[in-house]
C-alpha cells in the first residue's frame, strides 16, 4: 500500500524521508505507524523536550508506545541558551552510559531546539550514529526537522557550530502540534509563508488565508490582548476557527515537499538552497540584539520581520528593483500583521549593522541577500553590509 512520504535525494540516492503519521494527511493516502519505522533499528535511544513530555498528550502516547519496547528516554531543556556544547556533551555522556553502539539511533522528539542539539549530538558521537526526528511544533515539521542542518549557539551567535547530515527519517504527526502555544505555532508559520514566497504553488493564499482567519479567532478567545495569545493552545484556536487539521495537514505537506526539493538539488547550500535563507540574515542579527538587550522574540518573529525588510531591500536594489513587485513589500506587510506577526524592526540599522558583518555565511566581505521579487519569486544579490544597510537607511 502506498504511503505518503517525500524523499530527499542526492542525485538518484535517496538520502532521507519525510513520512506522515497520525491520522488524516489531507490527501487521502494513509499514514504509517511509528513502529513500523523503528522496525530496522536494533538500539533506539530518545532525546525529547521534557516540556514537550508533560504537555503533549499525543507525545505521551508516544513515549508509552517507546517505553513498552525498552527504548530509553532523555530529557532536555529547550531553550536558545540551552541549545550550546554543554547540552550536546550530557546527550553524548548519556549515550555512552547507555553504552550506545555504532548501530544506534538517536531518536529526537521535540521543536528544532532538540532535533538540532540531538542531530548534532548524533554526528558527533562515535564519529557518527544515525538519527530520525519526531518534530513537534510547526517550525520544526516544515523547516528545521527537514534539510539535515543540525548544530548549537556558539559565543552569542546563532547555529555558529553544527554539520549537515541528514536524519533517517522524519516522522510528521500534526497532531502532536495539538499543545503547541499559539505563539510558537506562529512562528513556525512564519517559516512556512517564507516557504511559499520561494515557491508559491498557489500555497501562499490559502496559508494566508488559513492563518488570518486563527488570529482573529485567537484574538476572540483572549479578549483582543495581544500578550495573552501565548497562554492559548493551537488546539483551542483550531477549534474555535472550526479550521480544518486536514488544511493545516496539506500545507505542511506542501511546505516540506517544497524544502525538500530545493535540498534535493543543493543539499551543502552552494546555490539554490541559500533561498532558504529569505529573511535570516536580518532575522539572526534581530535574535542576537534581542538576546543582548533580554528582549523576547522567537525565530518566527524574526524570519517575519527579515522578510519585510528583504522585500524593501529588493525594491531598493539597483540589481534586482527592475524586476521587483513593487507592491510586494506592502502586501507581505499586511498580510503578516493580518497572521499575527510582527512586521517592523525593532533595532536601528547601525546596530542590526554591526551584528550581520559577523554572519557566519558572509564571503569575501559580502552576504547573499536572498531578496523577493514577487510571491514565488525571489533572487540573490550579493551585497556588503554596508551597502546593504545603506540602501535600508535612505
Ligand atoms: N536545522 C534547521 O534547518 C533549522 C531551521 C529553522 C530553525 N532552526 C532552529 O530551530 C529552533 C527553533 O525551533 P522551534 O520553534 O521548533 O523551537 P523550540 O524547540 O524551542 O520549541 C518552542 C517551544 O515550544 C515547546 N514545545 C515544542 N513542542 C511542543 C508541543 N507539541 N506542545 C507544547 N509545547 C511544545 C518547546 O518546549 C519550546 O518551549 C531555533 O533554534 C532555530 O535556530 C533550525
Amino acid at each position: 500500500m502506498m504511503m505518503k512520504e517525500i524523499d530527499i535525494c542526492s542525485g538518484q540516492e535517496i538520502i532521507s524521508r519525510v513520512v506522515f503519521g497520525g491520522g488524516d494527511c489531507g490527501d487521502g493516502l494513509p499514514a504509517c505507524t511509528l513502529a513500523e519505522y523503528l522496525k530496522p533499528y536494533p538500539e533506539v535511544f530518545t532525546v525529547i523536550d521534557a516540556n514537550v513530555a508533560e504537555k503533549s498528550p499525543a507525545a505521551s502516547s508516544v513515549c508509552a508506545m517507546l517505553k513498552e519496547r525498552n527504548i530509553q528516554l532523555y530529557a532536555v531543556e529547550a531553550t536558545e541558551q540551552s541549545k550550546n556544547m554543554e547540552t550536546v556533551l550530557a546527550i553524548c555522556s548519556w549515550l555512552m552510559d547507555c553504552n550506545a553502539g555504532r548501530d544506534a539511533l538517536v531518536l529526537a522528539i521535540g521543536g528544532g531546539i532538540t532535533t538540532d542539539m540531538a542531530g548534532f549530538a548524533a554526528s558527533v558521537y562515535k564519529r557518527g550514529v544515525r538519527f530520525a526526528y519526531i518534530p513537534t511544533t510547526l517550525l520544526a515539521q516544515v523547516d528545521a526537522s527537514v534539510g539535515g542542518k543540525t548544530g548549537v549557539n556558539f559565543e552569542q551567535y546563532k547555529n555558529m557550530l553544527g554539520v549537515i547530515r541528514q536524519p533517517e527519517f522524519t516522522y510528521v504527526d500534526i497532531r502532536l502540534l495539538g499543545s503547541l502555544p499559539y505563539r510558537d505555532f506562529l512562528s513556525g508559520a512564519a517559516e512556512m509563508l517564507k516557504t511559499f514566497i520561494i515557491e508559491d504553488n498557489g500555497n501562499y493564499a490559502g496559508a494566508v488565508g488559513m492563518l488570518k482567519e486563527l488570529h482573529s479567532s485567537a484574538l476572540q478567545l483572549c479578549g483582543n490582548r495581544d500578550g495573552a495569545l501565548g497562554q492559548l493552545t493551537l488546539s483551542e484556536v483550531m477549534m474555535k476557527a472550526e479550521a480544518e487539521w486536514g488544511m493545516l495537514s496539506h500545507l505542511v505537506a506542501e511546505s516540506i515537499k517544497v524544502k525538500a526539493g530545493v535540498v534535493s538539488r543543493d543539499q551543502f547550500e552552494g546555490g539554490e538552497r541559500r533561498k532558504l535563507n529569505l529573511g535570516h540574515t536580518f532575522a539572526h542579527a534581530i535574535e542576537t540584539l534581542a538576546r543582548r538587550q533580554g528582549d523576547d522574540l522567537t525565530h518566527g518573529e524574526a524570519v517575519a520581520v527579515g522578510i519585510v525588510m528583504a522585500a524593501r531591500l529588493a525594491g531598493l536594489c539597483p540589481d534586482i528593483a527592475p524586476l521587483h513587485d513593487c507592491a510586494l513589500a506592502a502586501r507581505l506587510e499586511a498580510d503578516f500583521m493580518a497572521c499575527g506577526l510582527p512586521v517592523k524592526c525593532p533595532y536601528d540599522i547601525p546596530g542590526m549593522a554591526e551584528v550581520m558583518s559577523k554572519d557566519k555565511k558572509a564571503e569575501g566581505g559580502k552576504v547573499h541577500f536572498v531578496l523577493p521579487c514577487a510571491v514565488g519569486d525571489v533572487g540573490i544579490v550579493d551585497l556588503s553590509v554596508a551597502e546593504a544597510c545603506a540602501m535600508l537607511n535612505n
